[in-house]
């Protein structure tokens, strides 16, 4: 949640921030800032609130020279989204400003102490606190900024990646980082700072990922400084960034959501490159043979996630069962670190996360790591704290997702969860070479099969606008469909605001039954499965209710054709694939209807990419 960047070089500080503002948008945009080093020695801090452009629109007129700075776009957490309450935030003195990721936890402690010695706040927010307990560190003890910095962030309990600018030396930033991420880009006589990568990549390779509890001394002239609280000077590791300025973009589409959808036969293509072999005969996974015996003796395996990618894991857990006979529960990050849960060391606990920072998948790794069991990660972005915090895992390789609804990533999690449980299952001798064979040479046409479903597109606009002023979807699916049917619903909620709950399709009869009417149209995922006559029953008793029903059926379909009001059809694949398939129309209907709806698909209310808060 919220995203900080940062620029101290030569060339004009303002032009960088704000660029790095939009890439960084999709963490939150309730309000954004900046503060730049002004040559005339003071630090200028413009805020406003609501988007970036609303920033630029009033830097207009203002004095925006400079080429130190900082700048900040806002997920609210503490105080309402405001101009006071967005960051940077001053010290009262106006000497030293900070933007800040994450949550002072005893902020209300530090602000009465700091009160009761007679500081004075302007903003309701947390991070006021530790800018103003910074200022006070510094002048009563007369020190450096990052001695202040240092023994400030000592005496806080929370999450954090800050910046920090000072008037007095305006060609150094100190940064520093706790569970929030933090990436420092390094140029020539110039560096970057960012919550990313995407700000930085348009100037720079070279990154260092900041670890936890490290300060990052960050100046023009002098290579960058990591140091702990302790004081120690720690190793500096430089990273190559993988992919290009071009993947940031929007290519054409008017959404980055739409440009998401219609990348996956290339995302899906990358994400089993080098990973199906021999024409699908031979499957890898990184990280499994490594720990061949974890996933040999596990008697358990428990899935951690949060949002969509618990969607994708439920999916996994069905895989998983019915590939390697393993048991599998899935858990939502946030319930399983707090239900005290009962793990050893034969649990394998596997996290699913695209940004890899989600703060309870995280805490929730964290928790099995210290409880024996061993910890598996699937992420997306290349170097978060996720992958970083586990003890094998893997990457989904589908390109930075900037759209706040998750599309490509998902069908990248659902890939690799399959991958992951035929290396599995392979290893374990719970199905048969032909069997897998049969799947892997399946899997290798999966991107045309969804380039195919994308033709789908008009016809699914076109669907879209009947359903457009609905108030009220249902979507229902049994088995591997099930989860697909809550992925729909969660699409369509949360980019079109219209109520839609996802169930298992059998369980309709237990309750949601009495919600259908002729106005409220239910979407039913049923392809031609093991489960299809049953799933015919329940678009049967939909229909006997005047329900209006969407079915995603696959192509060739017979029985539902003739029940269904309308059937979107998707190409034939075993049963285990057809996830990545059915979810596709899905998306491209949640899009269109809130694309009708007049709604910003890319930046949906009160929404951001990343949760990096409890
Ligand atoms: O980065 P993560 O996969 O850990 O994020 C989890 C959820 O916050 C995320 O999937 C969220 O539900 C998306 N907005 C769904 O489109």
């Amino acid at each position: 949640m919220c995203g900080i960047v940062g620029y101290v070089g030569d060339r004009n500080a303002y032009e960088i921030l704000i660029k790095g503002l939009h890439r960084l948008e999709y963490r939150g945009y309730d309000s954004a800032g900046v503060a730049i080093v002004s040559p005339s020695g003071r630090i200028n801090v413009y805020k406003s609130r609501g988007k970036v452009s609303n920033l630029e629109h009033y830097c207009k007129d203002k004095d925006t020279a400079g080429s130190t700075g900082i700048a900040h776009t806002r997920w609210a957490t503490h105080g309402e989204p405001s101009d006071r309450n967005a960051h940077p935030h001053y010290s009262e003195d106006e000497e030293i400003a900070l933007v800040h990721n994450g949550t002072i936890e005893n902020y209300k402690v530090l602000k009465d102490a700091l009160i009761q010695n007679g500081c004075k706040f302007q903003s309701e927010t947390d991070t006021e606190v530790l800018v103003q307990l910074i200022e006070y560190i510094r002048t009563n003890n007369d020190c450096s900024l990052v001695e202040a910095v240092k023994e400030a962030l000592r005496q806080v309990v929370g999450a954090y990646a800050i910046a920090v600018i000072e008037k007095g030396h305006p060609d150094t930033i100190i940064a520093a980082r706790k569970s929030s991420p933090l990436v420092i880009g390094i140029g020539e006589g110039e560096m970057f700072l960012a919550s990313d990568a995407t700000p930085i990549v348009e100037y720079t390779k070279d990154v260092v990922y900041v670890k936890d509890n490290e300060i990052a001394i960050v100046s023009k002239n002098e290579p960058l400084k990591l140091v702990n609280l302790n004081n120690e000077e720690t190793s500096i590791d430089v990273k190559t960034l993988e992919f290009s300025i071009s993947q940031l973009e929007k290519g054409g589409y008017p959404h980055f959501m739409l440009k998401e959808i219609f990348e996956q036969p290339t995302t899906l293509r990358d994400c089993i490159r080098g990973r199906v072999v021999e024409g699908g005969k031979n499957i890898i996974v990184s990280g499994v043979l490594d720990s061949k015996d974890k996933f040999l003796n596990a008697k358990r395996i428990i899935i951690v996630a949060c949002g969509t990618s618990w969607h994708a894991s439920l999916i996994g857990k069905y895989l998983i069962q019915d590939m390697c006979r393993i048991p599998v529960e899935v858990e939502y990050a946030s319930e399983f670190r707090y239900s005290n849960p009962v793990l050893d060391e034969r649990d394998v606990v596997i996290a699913v996360s695209q940004s890899g920072e989600t703060a309870d998948t995280l805490a929730a790794i964290q928790m099995a790591r210290e409880a024996g069991a061993y910890v598996y990660g699937i992420s997306n972005v290349v170097g978060s704290s996720i992958p970083r915090n586990t003890d094998s895992g893997t990457y989904i390789h589908v390109g930075p997702e900037i759209g706040v609804a998750s599309t490509k990533a998902f069908t990248g999690q659902v890939m690799v969860l399959t991958l992951l449980a035929m290396a599995i299952a392979d290893l374990r001798g719970t199905m048969s070479k032909e069997e897998l064979d049969k799947i892997g040479a399946e899997i290798i046409r999966i991107p045309d099969y969804v380039k195919q479903t994308l033709e789908l597109n008009e016809q699914i606009e076109r669907l879209s606008l009947i359903f457009t002023y609905a108030h009220n979807f249902l979507y229902l699916g049994r088995g591997y469909s099930y989860p697909v049917a809550l992925e729909g619903a969660l699409k369509l909620k949360e980019i079109s605001y219209i109520h839609a709950e996802g169930y298992p399709a059998a369980e309709m009869k237990h309750g949601p039954i009495a919600l259908i009417d002729a106005e409220m149209p239910t979407v039913i995922i049923a392809p031609n499965d093991h489960l299809y006559e049953k799933i015919v029953n329940n678009v049967q008793q939909v229909k006997a209710r005047h329900g209006s029903v969407i079915a995603i059926v696959t192509e060739g379909d017979k029985e539902i054709k003739n029940i269904a009001d309308y059937v979107i059809e998707v190409p034939d694949v075993p049963e285990c694939l057809t996830p990545i398939i059915t979810s596709v129309p899905l998306q491209l209907l949640s899009y269109y209807i809130a694309i009708n709806k007049g709604k910003n698909v890319d930046m949906p209310r009160n929404l951001a990419k990343s949760v990096t808060v409890e």
